[in-house]
């Protein structure tokens, strides 16, 4: 049991966030997700701000070479992200035209990129956070020049560019704030009525060890229940509470995550039917490369495998649950 890796022990496809840089500079980072993971969601490398570089001009690079990695090693790929409001290229937010130059814009960006890694890239985030926490349509330069209803657009362009492509729905705060989870729901039980192909729900899960089991089963059971895949997308259980500067992780912070790690695989399971587990992706790999520390700017040890990729009390708690 205990010589089991992640990829291994679970039944279902298991993910991490993967850096672009980190798999090329440090052989431990890489080592450790070749092993572990048999799926990769891109960190940042498929996000528009890093390819859309102009109009008509597409900087592949970064997306190449993560794309080529995983076919390479027989992962699954997951892309993330076409449309988030935090992902704006500069040019885009002073560009000028009429609503149809700017859904030209987007269509065209939407197309390129999904074309472009067709029978590569397995599923992608379409949309992500676009509903807001008080359960109204974010308010974006989406949203002010192309309307409430580019949502499901994005979606029809997206699977007409690849229509073998698995399109998700990807958001946070569905497992504890139900005016968010209750909108989700509308905008894709609607979508659903109107065959607008959407065929997964992302759930960030960026929580903490203080995050209740109970609020976790019910919001991660009312996104089930809509019957698409359910893939925990960005799992990390964070330990600063108070995010303070001089933070140092108790040993009993860490079985409370290792704890929480099983939970969490052990809800899914029970929860998901099986033929709607799309499977649980770890937002980074080690606690030094979390994107936590520098959203909180303060210590934070999230994750499975500490700085040195050594495996934490959260790994074998996680082990346990698969
Ligand atoms: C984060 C990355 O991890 C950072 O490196 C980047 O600077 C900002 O984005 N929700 C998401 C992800 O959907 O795209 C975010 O990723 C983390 C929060």
């Amino acid at each position: 049991q205990s010589k089991l890796t992640l990829k291994q022990a679970a039944s279902f496809p298991l993910g991490a966030s993967v850096n672009v840089m980190l798999l090329k500079t440090d052989s431990l980072y890489r080592n450790t997700v070749l092993r572990e993971f048999n799926s990769i969601t891109s960190e940042n490398a498929l996000k528009m701000n890093r390819i859309f570089k102009a109009p008509g001009v597409f900087d592949w690079s970064g997306g190449d070479s993560l794309v080529n990695f995983a076919l390479k090693n027989h992962k699954r790929m997951h892309g993330h992200t076409l449309v988030w409001h935090r992902a704006i290229p500069k040019w885009i937010e002073t560009f000028e035209g009429d609503s149809l130059a700017w859904e030209n814009l987007l269509k065209n960006y939407i197309q390129t990129v999904v074309k472009h890694y067709k029978g590569r890239v397995t599923s992608w985030d379409v949309a992500n956070e676009v509903i807001d926490d008080d359960g109204s349509l974010r308010k974006s330069i989406w949203l002010t020049h192309l309307g409430p209803d580019y949502v499901a657009r994005c979606y029809q362009y997206a699977h007409e560019a690849d229509p073998n492509a698995l399109l998700f729905y990807n958001d946070y705060g569905q497992e504890n704030n139900p005016l968010k989870s209750a909108a989700i729901r509308t905008l894709l039980v609607d979508c659903k009525r109107r065959e607008i192909p959407i065929h997964g729900i992302g759930l960030q899960s960026h929580i903490s060890i203080y995050h209740s089991d109970r609020r976790y089963r019910s919001g991660i059971s009312e996104m089930s229940s809509l019957g698409l895949l359910v893939h925990i997308s960005e799992l990390d259980i964070r330990l600063n509470r108070n995010k303070t500067k001089d933070f140092v992780p108790t040993k009993s912070m860490l079985e409370q995550q290792e704890d929480k790690y099983k939970s969490i695989a052990r809800i899914y399971k029970e929860i998901v039917p099986k033929s709607q587990q799309y499977g649980i992706t770890i937002w980074n790999v080690g606690d030094k490369d979390s994107y936590q520390s520098d959203a909180c700017k303060c210590p934070e040890a999230p994750l499975l495998f500490d700085k040195n990729y050594k495996k934490k009390l959260a790994y074998k708690g996680f082990l346990n649950g698969l």
